[in-house]
């Protein structure tokens, strides 16, 4: 392995705190672009489109995993650390995107996949081969399992016929669970991260970090005993010390954590405890879940303000927040919670307006910011998502039938979100030249981005034009946040407050006309809104817009 010299971003600062007024891209290479023709978007695809990325204006790129993998969870199931899968290209191509980025003054953050690796890492195939193999217990081996239940249906454990031991694996069984109370395996984590980042990246965003610290009693019951489990702080401070601190740059750190609440959040991103930069929380996306995700009801608008107010009250002081909508994990944020149908680029305008305007950093997901829709997902062949299709079997296996099966996982599937980008209205949506790994969806024709980026009206200039506000209006990075009207169920609305300076944002959450009245305001110049000349009181069906007050 050769160490090429760091390449660091040229047109951005070292500010310690930049990651407050940036921007994140996130990047799903499988459905990003795909440069040789095989069907599954790679290095290069993304290299091609780095243009198009300076243009949207975003400050970092997090790439989700490229690693060697069997693909059992699209990579998301590790066997290599400090490697590129042959399906995503070479370390090589990796560098040229790096030096890319920064050349255009973006940087890049990886995807970080350390509670668990594949089966097929030679951690585990060592560990699995004997009860005294030195590596056994880098993984939870038991002679008898606990109840707890894995993220995609069924056991949490897996019989080893080889030991005759069974393993535990929260996600899918290709997925063993690494054991974090062995100082080898926390080593052997740190190792790998000084070495992506002594290879020049700028950050981590880590996969279901909160999971890394089990009971190491293992009882019966579930998530209690390993969500935000007991050395949980310890482990990201002994991170912070043994890979993060004394670099000569701030590395942005994100830990996705679910099921992580608002007192715990303020502690791991309170700057003197030394954890993490911020953590993607879960709650307001799954304010529309019934008994479970395959059982959506529709949101309740003061729901959501309720829970992204307390959110933003709960960090205001200590700690930062990030803001998303979407995801790889998610559906399609115009289909869940705006219109996809005839407001579709209106709903999707007011809803980034509204997200981009709270306190935080935040995340825009591939195609989003094109106002990307759900995927038909019509009947099972349509599905690819190892949670959906275990899901699905499981239920029929339970007697459920297929289609009634499909018909609940249709508006909740992650493969809503992992159809590919739609970059012009070719075939292949210009995403392929071959058949691609997920169909394309149909609507490429008029939801692309040849179409959107000459275009002043369109959501990809929107998005634009958003990002360019965070980087020029201190007050939407820095300012207060005041949530309005808390019981209205069409409107969203809250203001922002710097010194003297006061912003208002009114999001129309309905296809209908709304009347808002909020006594004691003046408005002034209008910032942003989705319609051209607003009429301050009235929104119209799914309109947006930010006012300063005067
Ligand atoms: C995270 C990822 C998801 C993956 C899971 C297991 O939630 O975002 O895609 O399936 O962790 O790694
Ligand atoms: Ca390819």
């Amino acid at each position: 392995m050769t160490l090429t010299e760091p390449s660091r971003p040229a047109t951005v600062s070292v500010e310690d705190d930049w990651w407050k007024s940036a921007v994140v891209y996130q990047i799903y290479p499988r459905s990003f672009a795909d440069s040789n023709g095989d069907g599954i978007g790679d290095l290069r695809g993304i290299t091609g489109k780095l243009d198009y990325l300076a243009h949207l204006g975003v400050d970092a790129v997090w790439l989700s995993p490229i690693y060697p993998s069997p693909h059992d969870d699209n990579g998301y199931d590790i066997s290599d650390y400090t490697g590129i899968d042959p399906a995503f290209g070479t370390l090589e191509d990796f560098d040229e995107l790096l030096a890319g980025l920064h050349a255009r003054g973006m940087r890049l953050v990886m995807d970080l996949v350390v509670n668990h690796t594949s089966d097929e890492h030679p951690w585990f195939v060592e560990s699995r081969s004997s009860l005294d193999n030195p590596k056994r217990d880098w993984y939870w081996w038991r002679r008898t399992p606990n109840d707890w239940e894995s993220w995609f249906s069924g056991p949490a454990w897996e019989l080893d016929e080889t030991t005759g031991e069974y393993y535990l694996h929260l996600f899918s069984r290709k997925q063993p669970d690494l054991n974090w109370e062995n100082p080898e395996v926390r080593e052997a984590v740190y190792a790998m991260m000084r070495w992506w980042l002594d290879r020049g990246v700028d950050g981590f965003r880590m996969d279901v970090i909160n999971l890394i610290s089990k009971d190491p009693a293992l009882p019966d019951g579930g998530t209690e005993h390993y969500v935000n489990g007991p050395r949980m702080h310890e482990y990201l401070q002994e991170m912070h010390r043994e890979v993060l601190a004394g670099r000569d740059r701030h590395i942005l750190t994100v830990g996705e954590m679910p099921g992580v609440t608002i007192d715990e959040a303020r502690l791991f991103t309170d700057p003197a405890r030394r954890e993490l930069d911020m953590v993607f929380q879960f709650e307001h996306v799954g304010l529309d879940h019934g008994t479970g995700k395959f059982d959506p009801r529709p949101l309740r608008l003061r729901d959501l303000k309720e829970s992204l107010g307390r959110w933003q009250a709960g960090l205001a002081g200590t700690g930062w927040n990030s803001l998303y909508w979407n995801n790889h994990d998610q559906p399609r944020i115009v289909s869940r919670f705006g219109d996809d149908g005839a407001y579709r680029e209106r709903s999707a305008m007011m809803l980034a307006t509204v997200l981009h305007l709270h306190r935080g950093t935040p995340y825009v997901y591939q195609g989003e910011e094109l106002g990307m829709t759900n995927a038909p997902l019509l009947t099972i062949d349509d599905f690819r998502d190892i949670e959906s299709l275990n899901y699905h079997a499981a239920s029929v296996a339970g007697g459920a039938l297929t289609a009634d099966v499909v018909a609940t996982m249709r508006a909740m599937s992650r493969d809503n979100a992992r159809t590919p980008m739609q970059w012009d209205a070719g075939p292949g949506a210009g995403f392929t030249t071959a058949v691609p790994w997920l169909p394309v969806n149909p609507n490429h024709d008029v939801v692309n981005a040849v179409s959107q980026v000459d275009d002043p009206a369109s959501v990809l200039s929107y998005y634009r034009r958003l990002i360019e506000l965070r980087h020029s209006e201190p007050i939407i990075v820095h300012g207060d946040f005041t949530m309005l009207l808390p019981d209205d169920d069409r409107v969203y609305a809250f203001t922002r407050r710097l010194g003297s300076d006061a912003l208002l944002v009114l999001g129309n959450f309905t296809a209908e006309e709304v009347t808002v009245t909020l006594p004691d305001v003046t408005v002034g110049e209008v910032l942003i809104s989705t319609t051209d000349s607003p009429t301050f009181g009235v929104l119209r069906p799914w309109e947006a817009v930010v006012y300063r007050l005067s």
